[in-house]
């Protein structure tokens, strides 16, 4: 959830720790500070609201500096307040720390400290870091250059939940000290600096040589040095990895908002995800996968396992694996699945599915599976994301850095990477023959135009936009895969638009749910699925007859037309439709946002990367 920039060089830190965290602030924005080393004192900026209200806090612009911690913030304990906002610091205000993730033992550490003497200003968990840093600093005897790394480690190993802090200290002006568990951090590299981040896009700038870090991994950083310790505090030396996304992939380009640059990528992510494993009349390669018939013949189920828009690119996945593999896939929520002793052996492949690769609930979900044996592969965007370095297997979207806290294009990027997991799968187990697969290949290898396709209608979606965003409530009808992107076009409505609106089965709305439909209420039909369109319209036309006002989007050859709406889209294999229907979902939702002059790339109460349970 929360944002972490940090800065050891020769520049004034305090303009790059802002910039950091304006390119962090889908992580969270209900609060901002810094702290820099001035004078030989720590000096704390911080208030409630957006990182932009910190450049008008008195005497920011002030600050020489060259070393700085700083943070954005997704409230957790405590409310969104000035004294609640990190950083945070110890009583005697010697160290001061920034933190991502939840200490889960605070009330007893908290209890601890009281009963040594300590204060506390705030209701955060967060806050009795930099005091049992103080606790632990005082204590040592030995006045040596380790000794602030000594208190640092001895603090960490009180802590019980996820974290990663960057922690300073006006007695050692030179350096600082980072450390992560459960919760993402890397360090890049420059000239006589360095940079620390929550995520890659917000130094990306300035480096493109980066340390991922290691669970547990005690980094101390100058402006010349990066030190690697273990637990026992041991050295130890570290590969440093190059990362080829392009700065500018990172910044708006042009558009408004993230959001819709990231609708309008979505010709090029696909092409990105396609890369060179999937080929007319070649078997798909997977440069990182090596399964054999032998092991794929044993497996017994597939569980897929992600949240949010990951989870219902999950559901498509599932849809395309049971057809061309002949092997029963089960896809479940992972903060559900975690908890409810999942029936998993050897015999089970568990795919995880994670745009950032750093959701908490989905890495647990990971953590068990492996822990009852079963096999599992990782699906990110980011490369070296902990979900990676924790699964059997990793395979990567490329879908370049999603920024916006709304999914769009990790989603069709996750659907095509496992239609073409799906197809590697069936080749090697023979379980599906050779012309249903080709055309499946050839249908992928033309999503890229014909999403593009998609992307030039949009008159009509502005224009159905435009009369429903008053709206309180809508529906989302599909049947089928179709189904699938009715959730996803759900979740995005609510997310960005802050619409009510529920997704159905078709078939299930009169099971309940028509007892909604009145006069003007919008629903909206997905039609893509030719052994479907009959039945799909039935329902719809009941609808139309209690006064619902109709959007279809569909590429079927629809008879009796009496839809208030029509979007016509290109077609493709209904097992892939999803990443071609979904656009004008996204693109209504962005559209419906707008017109209520919300921020799309920022939605209230939400963040891009949920790193606590
Ligand atoms: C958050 C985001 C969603 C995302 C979900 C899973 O809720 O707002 O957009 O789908 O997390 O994120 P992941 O990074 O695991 O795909």
């Amino acid at each position: 959830m929360c944002g972490i920039v940090g800065y050891v060089g020769e520049k004034k830190a305090t303009p790059i720790l802002i910039n950091g965290l304006l390119k962090l602030e889908y992580r969270g924005y209900d609060s901002a500070g810094i702290a820099v080393i001035e004078n030989n004192n720590i000096e704390v900026l911080k208030d409630k609201g957006r990182v932009c209200n910190l450049e008008s806090i008195d005497g920011i612009d002030k600050l020489a500096s060259t070393i700085g911690i700083a943070h954005t913030r997704w409230a957790t304990h405590g409310k969104p307040s000035k004294e609640n906002s990190h950083p945070h610091t110890d009583n005697s205000k010697t160290f001061a720390v920034v933190h991502n993730g939840i200490i889960e033992n605070y009330n007893e550490l908290r209890d601890f400290l009281i009963s040594k003497g300590y204060t506390f200003y705030s209701q955060t968990d967060t806050e009795t870091i930099p005091n049992l840093i103080h606790y632990y600093f005082s204590k040592d005897e030995i006045n040596d250059n380790n000794r602030f790394l000594r208190a640092v480690r001895c603090a960490c190993n009180d802590l019980k939940g996820s974290y990663a802090i960057e922690v300073i200290s006006k007695l050692f002006p030179e350096l600082c000290i980072v450390v992560r568990k459960d919760s993402p951090l890397v360090i890049g590299t420059g000239n006589k600096e360095n940079y620390i981040a929550s995520d890659i896009p917000a130094i990306l700038s300035f480096t493109k040589n980066f340390y991922l870090l290691d669970d547990n991994e005690y980094t101390v950083i100058t402006k010349d040095s990066i030190s690697f310790y273990d637990n026992n505090l041991e050295k130890h030396n570290k590969a440093i990895k190059s990362i080829e996304w392009d700065a500018s992939s990172a910044e708006k380009d042009g558009y408004d908002d993230y959001m819709l640059k990231e609708i309008f990528e979505q010709p090029n992510s696909i092409r990105e995800t396609i890369g060179s494993r999937l080929k007319l009349d070649e078997k798909c390669d997977f440069e990182d996968l090596n399964f054999s018939k032998e092991y794929l013949s044993t497996i017994n189920k597939i569980y897929i396992v992600a949240c949010g828009t990951a989870m219902h690119a999950g559901l498509s996945g599932k849809t395309i694996i049971e057809k061309l593999c002949k092997i029963p896939v089960i896809v479940d929520i992972a903060s559900e699945f975690r908890y409810r002793d999942p029936l998993i052996d050897n015999k089970t492949l568990c795919i995880y599915i994670s745009q950032s690769g750093e959701t908490a609930d989905t890495i647990a979900a990971l953590k068990l599976a492996k822990s009852k044996g079963a096999k599992t592969l990782a699906i990110s965007n980011v490369i070296g994301s902990s979900i990676t370095r924790e699964a059997d297997y990793s395979i990567y979207t490329h879908a370049g850095p999603e920024i916006a806290v709304a999914s769009t294009k990790a989603y069709t990027s996750q659907i095509v990477l496992l239609a073409i997991l799906a197809i590697y799968f069936a080749e090697i187990l023979e379980s599906s023959d050779k012309e249903t697969l080709e055309n499946l290949k050839s249908d992928i290898l033309d999503l890229p135009t014909k999403i593009g396709i998609v992307l030039d209608n949009l008159e009509p979606i502005k224009d159905f936009a435009k009369s429903v965003y008053t709206q309180k409530d809508m529906f989302f009808l599909g049947r089928g895969t179709d189904y699938n992107v009715a959730l996803e076009g759900s979740l995005k409505l609510k997310e960005i638009s802050y619409i009510h609106s529920e997704a159905y089965a078709a078939g299930e709305l009169k099971h309940g749910p028509i007892a909604l439909i009145e006069n003007g209420v919008t629903v909206i039909g997905i039609i893509t699925d030719s052994s479907l369109v009959e039945k799909c319209i039935s329902n719809i036309q009941e609808v139309i007859t209690r006064g619902a006002k109709t959007l279809v989007i569909s590429n079927q050859i629809l008879p009796n037309n009496h839809f208030d709406y029509v979007i016509d889209i290109p077609s493709t294999s209904c097992l892939i439709s999803p990443i071609l229907s979904v656009i004008p979902l996204q693109l209504l939702s962005y559209y419906i946002s707008k017109n209520k002059g919300l921020d799309v790339d920022k939605p209230r109460n939400l963040a891009k990367s949920v790193t606590v349970e």
